[in-house]
């Protein structure tokens, strides 16, 4: 389908407010040669000439008379024909031009490289052996985006935005052979705003990197970003997936902390959503509109973000309770009585016999429900009074054990059991399960009032089946259930993580609370939010990406001959 919305892009200003006008009057009518659809036909002519989107629109009408304004909101999976894309031939001419403009060293096609970026071997389920991307492609800049989408649109090859790579469930899988878009080349941290607590970054920086960086400078030592998580992640994977992290219970996920995007749209037109205010009512939210959506619909090339402040003093506690009730109560407690809590993790008893069976921390704990808290203030004195508080809460629920660090090696020495572990959890399942043994991430989250009851159910159900388990959980009421399976028990291993994402769906919750929905999660995505809503994503897929390029078959189907069940 060739409209004046999806040729010649220019860069600018005013390509948000195109890509606004997408959204609202236009989008690709998927079957254009079924001529027009029941009675649609009559309204069709109707608003053609009434102007939906007066003279504006009128400019835009599509010449052929096959073609159908679409009428509907939404659009179902069965109306849809599948994408067509480029031949061998056309991958072949995209690669060569796409050479000519960015240069021969930033287009890679080794076996290593190619291995390299297929799988990053924390994905349950692997990708299929013909899933693997022909090409890997190292942009600089926006620039080098937008020309490299304008070929990849006239090719029509589809194509993998990769950042760091540590999604969990196959978001960068190349469903199709195509392209990969590498960002480790777009690192530069570009701006740091002191004044007004953020950054502009390139889409590649890593949380970690930007973070090393401001430590590192003489007056934004204290300045941190909101949300960490896997090591090695990129601003724009966490914009991607609406990453959250530990930081997340008090600074928010990276929705909360990103201020505007730069981004790259599939016909290689450049738009800006914001501008830098804290503060904007100035039009449809694009920012929200792309952060959790997965490379699906534009590449992210530039990110502004706010900064967080550290406390001046921060003290850890951790407290131990002889049931994960009396945790979960305690936490609702600590933020009904307004704490500032910078952290609260929960972990149950088998997680904690995973930490106690680890060398890699050196202090043991009993084998019971826990929660590691980090509070912080202006100063000790506040600091204590808060910790005083959060003591007496912890006592009212029965808490068995309180242990409070005095000092930050002190903190930081209690709280490294937490943050190991996923290896001391993988580090158990190498020893004690089975040297093949892996572990199924889960990732759902319940209003915190349901959390202890799903918690239970959960347990419950879990009790069918032969294959241990650890819960490591958010205070943002995000559970990871992690499950041990061997190679043989996938099968069973998948049906265990499929009742249970329903299970917490039928609590009000979600399947996904941070890692997002992949190529892993569709399904079930649908059963948490419906069909209409997922046809009304389908939409806005295609007003944006009518030609299925960006990051194909992911999040929801957009091929009516996928017949994946996931
Ligand atoms: C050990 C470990 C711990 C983790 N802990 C947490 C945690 O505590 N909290 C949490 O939220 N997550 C956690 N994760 C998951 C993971 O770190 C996050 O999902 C992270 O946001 C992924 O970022 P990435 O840069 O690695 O993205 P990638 O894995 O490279 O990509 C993620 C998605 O973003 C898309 N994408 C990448 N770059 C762009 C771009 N430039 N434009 C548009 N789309 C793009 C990709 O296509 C893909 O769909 C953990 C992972 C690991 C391995
Ligand atoms: C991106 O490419 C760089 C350079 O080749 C490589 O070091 C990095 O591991 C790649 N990223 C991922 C997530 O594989
Ligand atoms: C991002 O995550 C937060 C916290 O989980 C959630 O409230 C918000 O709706 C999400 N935003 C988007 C745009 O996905
Ligand atoms: C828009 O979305 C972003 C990201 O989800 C969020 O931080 C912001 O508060 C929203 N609203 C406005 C007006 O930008
Ligand atoms: C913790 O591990 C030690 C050995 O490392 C063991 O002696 C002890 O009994 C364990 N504690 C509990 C509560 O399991």
């Amino acid at each position: 389908m060739i409209s004046k919305f999806h040729v010649l892009p220019k860069q600018g200003m005013g390509h948000a407010t195109r890509m606004m006008r997408q959204l609202r009057c236009f989008s690709t009518p998927p079957k254009y040669n079924e001529g027009l659809r029941r009675s649609t036909g009559a309204l069709a002519a109707l608003s053609l000439g009434v102007g939906v989107c007066l003279g504006l629109y009128i400019s835009y009408v599509p010449h052929s008379s096959k073609q159908v304004f679409p009428l509907a909101s939404i659009t179902p999976l069965h109306e849809l024909n599948p994408p067509q894309y480029g031949s061998e031939e056309d991958l072949k001419n995209c690669i060569i031009e796409i050479q000519k403009i960015i240069g021969d060293n930033s287009v890679a096609d080794s076996e290593a490289e190619i291995d390299h970026h297929t799988d990053n071997g924390f994905n349950p389920s692997k990708p299929l052996p013909h899933q693997k991307p022909r090409y890997v492609i190292y942009p600089e800049s926006t620039e080098d985006v937008s020309h490299i989408m304008q070929i990849i649109n006239k090719y029509s090859i589809p194509v993998v935005p990769y950042s760091g790579g540590t999604a969990l469930e196959g978001h960068t899988y190349s469903t199709r052979p195509g392209i990969v878009l590498n960002t480790s080349r777009m690192n530069k941290i570009l701006q740091v705003n002191v004044d007004d607590l953020d950054a502009v970054v390139q889409a590649g920086v890593g949380w970690q990197q930007l973070n090393e960086h401001l430590s590192k400078q003489k007056d934004m030592e204290n300045l941190m970003l909101g949300c960490d998580c896997g090591p090695g992640a990129h601003i724009c994977g966490m914009v991607s997936t609406n990453a959250s992290g530990i930081g997340a219970t008090r600074y928010g996920s990276m929705a909360s902390n990103v201020i505007s995007i730069k981004a790259v749209l599939a016909d290689g037109t450049v738009i800006k959503t914001k501008q830098r205010p804290r503060k904007s009512s100035a039009g449809y939210n694009l920012t929200g509109l792309l952060v959790g959506s997965e490379g699906t619909l534009a590449v992210v090339t530039e990110v502004v973000v706010k900064l967080q402040v550290k406390p001046a003093y921060e003290a850890a506690a951790v407290v131990q309770f002889p049931s994960v009730n009396d945790c979960t109560r305690s936490m609702a407690s600590f933020f009904k009585s307004g704490l500032p809590l910078n952290a609260v993790e929960l972990l149950d008893s088998d997680m904690m016999r995973c930490i106690n069976y680890s060398d890699l921390v050196t202090k043991k704990f009993e084998n019971m429900p826990t929660l590691f808290i980090k509070i912080g203030g202006l100063n000790r004195i506040i600091v204590e009074e808060y910790i005083k508080e959060v003591k007496s809460i912890s006592q009212a629920n029965h808490c068995s054990s309180f242990e409070f660090a005095r000092s930050a090696e002190e903190a930081e020495e209690l709280f490294s059991a937490r943050k190991n572990a996923l290896y001391m959890m993988l580090d158990y399942g190498f020893n004690e399960i089975s040297p093949d043994a892996k572990m199924w991430i889960t990732d759902c989250a319940v209003p915190l009032s349901r959390l202890a009851s799903t918690l239970e159910q959960l347990n419950e159900m879990m009790k069918e089946y032969p294959m241990q388990h650890m819960v490591l959980g958010h205070g943002d009421a995000n559970l990871h259930y992690d499950i041990f399976y061997t190679p043989d028990q996938y099968e069973m291993c998948r049906e265990a993580v499929d009742r249970m994402a329903k299970l917490t769906i039928a609590n009000e919750g979600t399947c996904s609370g941070e890692h997002g929905i992949g190529a892993g999660k569709r399904a079930l995505l649908e059963t948490e939010l419906g069909e209409d809503t997922i046809s009304m994503m389908r939409k806005l897929k295609l007003a944006l990406d009518p030609k299925r390029l960006l990051n194909p078959d992911k999040v929801f189907k957009t091929d009516p001959l996928d017949e994946n069940t996931k």
